[in-house]
């Protein structure tokens, strides 16, 4: 049989459909991008913000169309399953399945029922189950890169935020089982990997196993894995042990996502987020004086509830400030069961979505400038693929996780190559190569 996973939302959404995919190749059956042609075809959803909730209600509209012409079975994964629950059933009452993510590695079950014509809506009580965490999606020989799960969930309740009511409570991984993992993928010539949770920093915080710092002190002592990145962290639990790793331990990458939401003390806590904006900026000053050239990145909402034009400005002083070397900044979605969606002062649209258009205009020049600062610089690149853009052209990321281009050969995939840059642009790197090889290859 044929299936066909689409996937929306987060690192965690597309790391699932990698372990599902896994899953359903280890029965058999044959993995393709047509959902036409497809027998089966399941939905990897999100529903952090409406737009993406929109966008897989429009899906399914078309989905349907397909089922009737062709009775492909059509499964629904994810959060929005996981938030729908036994509703999803009515809403969409010609779907075959539907599992939550705490569920995926009941997938086969789920289809082979389906197969057999029975309909089948799981059990979503169990958020606090780990069996999901501990599926490991097929790893080829030759991967470059490998997304690991450490931790799943969060206990924040940010007051804007679906995802502790639809990835439930936090849970962590055995940190033995975890570098096990990595160790296989080593042997298997992954060179980096990225530690993934909704709160990665807060891993084993209520446990008996080792903490995060300690996590990354052990992975850094693996033969072979070159690289260690992870995503994401909360301000809050960035520890000053943690902030140490940087610039100490040799394969920590110079790179952080370190999400401030609002540049206002005011809505941060009615956004319920733990911090000062003092506090934050002393965290990245911190790290900044641990490791000078650390990439930092960030999530932002605008037009929270009763944000006023001062608190937006104290948002635009905090980006000009600390110039981020990138920014994902959102307008704020109303959630079900959040606590801000029952705040008043909402924001007309059209105001946030002005607050937004001038927030991203000003980071998108920060965002050139730092490419562009790199211009003369040599960086060392792991070579991920052949670029989409170019036939002659190799595609990697800097250790500060930048993109870069450049002239190469096959010879270079999954190499380590010095690159000058010749060229910063809003979203890339164009590079050279000086030397007929550089840095490390392998
Ligand atoms: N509205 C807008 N943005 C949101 N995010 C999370 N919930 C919402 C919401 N209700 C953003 C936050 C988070 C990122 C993944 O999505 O910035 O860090
Ligand atoms: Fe959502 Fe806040 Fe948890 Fe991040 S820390 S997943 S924003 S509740």
């Amino acid at each position: 049989m044929k299936f066909c996973i689409e996937n929306f939302g987060c690192q965690m959404n597309d790391h699932d459909t990698e372990k599902m995919v896994h899953l359903l190749l280890s029965k058999g059956m044959e993995r393709i991008q047509d959902v036409n042609r497809a027998d089966i075809v399941i939905v990897n959803t999100c529903c952090i913000r409406e737009k993406a909730e929109q966008k897989f209600y429009s899906l399914m509209g078309r989905l349907r169309k397909i089922k009737r012409k062709k009775g492909t079975i059509l499964g629904v994964t994810g959060c929005i399953a996981q938030q729908e629950k036994d509703g999803i059933g009515e809403k969409l009452p010609f779907i075959d399945f539907s599992l939550g993510p705490s569920s995926i590695h009941r997938l086969g079950e789920a289809v082979d029922c389906a197969i057999a014509g029975e309909r089948h809506l799981f059990d979503f009580s169990n958020n606090g189950c780990i069996d999901s965490l501990l599926i490991k999606p097929g790893t080829r020989r030759g991967k470059i890169k490998a997304y690991i799960t450490i931790m799943k969930g969060c206990n924040n309740f940010c007051s804007y935020c679906v995802v502790p009511y639809v990835r439930g409570r936090e849970v962590s991984r055995n940190s033995s089982d975890i570098l096990q993992e990595i160790e296989n993928l080593a042997l298997l010539g992954v060179k980096e990997v990225t530690l993934l949770g909704q709160n990665v920093n807060s891993y084993n915080k209520a446990r008996d196993d080792l903490p995060f710092p300690d996590l990354l002190r052990c992975i850094n002592d693996i033969d072979s894995i070159e690289r260690i990145r992870f995503i994401t962290s909360h301000p809050k639990d960035m520890s000053l042990e943690l902030i140490e790793c940087f610039g100490s331990l040799s394969k920590l990458c110079e790179s952080i996502h370190l999400p401030f939401q609002a540049g206002s003390d005011r809505i941060l806590k009615l956004m319920n987020r733990g911090y000062t904006i003092e506090e934050y900026r002393k965290k990245i000053s911190l790290l900044r004086e641990r490791c000078r050239d650390i990439a930092i990145t960030a999530d932002c909402i605008v037009g929270f509830p009763g944000e006023s034009e001062e608190d937006f400005a104290g948002t635009l002083n905090l980006v000009e400030d600390i110039r981020f070397d990138g920014l994902f900044s959102f307008a704020y979605s109303p959630r079900k069961n959040t606590v801000a969606a029952t705040l008043p002062g909402s924001i007309p649209r059209e105001i946030a979505l002005e607050r937004l258009a001038h927030l991203q205009k000003i980071q998108k020049a920060i965002t050139l400038e730092h490419n562009r600062a790199m211009e003369g610089k040599i960086t060392e690149v792991l070579v991920e693929d052949w670029s989409k853009n170019s036939k002659e052209e190799v595609t990697g990321r800097t250790r500060t996780n930048k993109i870069v281009n450049f002239k190469g050969s096959s010879g270079m995939l999954g190499g380590f190559i010095d690159v000058e840059i010749v060229k910063g642009y809003a979203n890339s790197l164009k590079g050279e190569v000086r030397k007929p090889i550089g840095g490390h290859t392998c």
